[in-house]
């Protein structure tokens, strides 16, 4: 269907004669339009102008329809470039990675989906969570199993033996103090980060410093560039916030983004500098500065997702991007999920000094933080130098299990299946050749009892996508990597 034959379409379907409002009507007509497919992605909607005169309601009717759509992500809107038509209607037929079932998410019927907001529709039909959450080969997730239990339950004992009744109490804005300010020397001398404590925002993890950040940075329909391919957790919460995404090329220096890119300066740059997810390259110091330059330049904001970057095997890893910034377009998003424990939900944002308490104030009005508890637990672990004990104690069991990951790989495919990233982090990539579909091995995998994911639903635009498995090696023990590695090499086999 074309521009004009949409038009008639919603002649025809717009009752005049409805009471209700002609916005709500208008909205719900051009939802389900794209929703069932009507139009085309990429359709241009007419001018509100033509709409507002041929439905005989007012322009700005048709305006705020537009406004809306654009904002719920079902519509791009380009400043006097017209309306188009998103493609939505792809995510919700195509799940992002195996049928969900099988990559342990829970199910969501289409029946269900239909009755959400638009903004819901497409938080459900883009879903990557999953409730597996251990075992080889999950990526991202630490072997929990490690944790020193009993150092942490006695730093905690100790403090509610001392009627701890204000860490009971809802958090003050931007958190436990004590927890702000260990956390500001640990950055420092470790990531060479440059921050007082007023500027470490307390969070409950990146995801919950990204959405902070975006609603406070962005308005709906602003451009954010992401790395081609990003976590797509990460990329699915800037897509509800109905930021309109443009997936930028990494090359092994990391973000490359072309001429005509550069032309748009985007209001918001994610990245992952210290190590790139899913690939795990490190940004080079080239590239820093010129993303430091551009920021600066364009005044656009850079989110530095330093997620991981204390698991390093063999190199050091360059300080942090915030450390280099000398005009304050940079906010770095840390956690302890992967350090400590991902249920932990512990995790910070440090943001420039002139809006550290704007960020402490807008995250303590929207989540009303409480965990006060653990941070004071937090506070004292690092303090007492337990953190950078535990980090070395795993780093040295994780390079063991990366090791023996890769002498697998090799006593099975020689040198014919390329291993990416495996430098740092808790994961490697093993690339698949250009044909198969890394959803498949996913998938029969995942039938013999092994969990991997698909590399190629890390990307945006699935033209671009390489075929391979993303790896995760940190949460098993080596007698339960090898037959793992065993069963999902006869799975690769037939495949090859
Ligand atoms: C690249 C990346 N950023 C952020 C996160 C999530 O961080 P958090 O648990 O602190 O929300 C993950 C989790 O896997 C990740 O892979």
């Amino acid at each position: 269907m074309d521009s004009f034959i949409f038009l008639e379409w919603l002649l025809q379907r717009f009752d005049r004669s409805d009471p209700g409002p002609a916005y709500r009507r208008l909205y719900q007509l051009i939802c389900r339009a794209i929703l069932d497919n009507h139009v085309a992605a990429g359709m241009r909607l007419p001018s509100s102008r033509e709409l507002a005169a041929e439905l005989g309601i007012a322009r700005n009717t048709v305006l705020q329809v537009y406004e809306q759509l654009s904002e719920e992500g079902y519509v791009r809107a380009g400043v006097g470039r017209g309306t188009y038509v998103q493609d939505i209607s792809q995510d919700l037929v195509e799940p992002l990675s195996p049928p969900q079932d099988e990559a342990g998410r829970l199910e969501v019927r289409r029946e269900d989906v239909r009755i959400l907001s638009a903004r819901g529709q497409v938080l459900v039909s883009n879903l990557g969570f999953s409730n597996l959450q251990s075992g080889a080969f999950m990526p991202g997730i630490p072997d929990v199993r490690e944790f020193p239990l009993k150092v942490w339950s006695r730093i905690q004992n100790r403090l509610w033996r001392t009627e701890p009744w204000d860490l009971m109490r809802y958090a003050p804005a931007g958190g436990y103090g004590p927890v702000r300010q260990a956390i500001s020397d640990y950055l420092s001398s470790v990531r060479a980060v440059r921050s007082t404590a007023h500027q470490v925002i307390m969070t409950t993890g990146i995801h919950q410093g990204i959405d902070v950040a975006v609603r406070l940075l962005c308005e709906p329909g602003d451009t954010v560039w992401i790395e081609e391919p990003a976590y797509w957790g990460i990329r699915n919460l800037l897509t509800v916030s109905g930021l309109h995404l443009v997936p930028i090329r990494v090359d092994d220096e990391g973000i490359l983004p072309d001429g005509a890119q550069y032309a748009q300066p985007p209001r918001l740059i994610v990245v992952a500098p210290s190590h790139q997810y899913p690939l795990g390259m490190v940004m080079s110091l080239t590239r820093r500065r010129m993303l430091l330059d551009y920021a600066r330049q364009v005044s656009c904001w850079i989110i530095e997702d330093d997620y991981d970057s204390e698991f390093r095997y063999g190199t050091r890893p360059l300080s942090s991007l915030q450390g280099m910034d000398e005009s304050g377009r940079v906010l770095y998003a840390g956690s302890f999920s992967k350090m400590l424990y991902p249920g932990l939900r512990v995790g910070f944002l440090v943001v420039p000094e002139n809006l550290a308490d704007t960020f402490a104030n807008a995250v303590a009005e929207l989540y009303r933080e409480g965990n006060m508890m653990n941070q004071a637990v937090l506070a004292e672990f690092i303090r007492e130098g337990h953190l950078a004990q535990h980090i070395r104690r795993v780093r040295r069991r994780y390079a063991e299990r990366r090791l023996c990951l890769i002498e697998k790989i090799a006593e099975h495919f020689g040198q014919d299946l390329e291993i990416i990233g495996d430098d740092a982090g808790l994961h490697l990539v093993l690339a698949l050749p250009d044909g198969v579909d890394d959803n498949l091995v996913v998938r029969d995998a995942f039938q013999q009892g092994v969990v991997a994911r698909a590399l190629s639903n890390y990307y945006l635009e699935r033209a671009h996508a390489r075929p391979g498995l993303l790896l995760g090696y940190a949460g098993a023990t080596l007698a339960e990597i090898r037959p793992a590695f065993d069963t999902l090499a006869r799975v690769i086999g037939a495949y090859l």
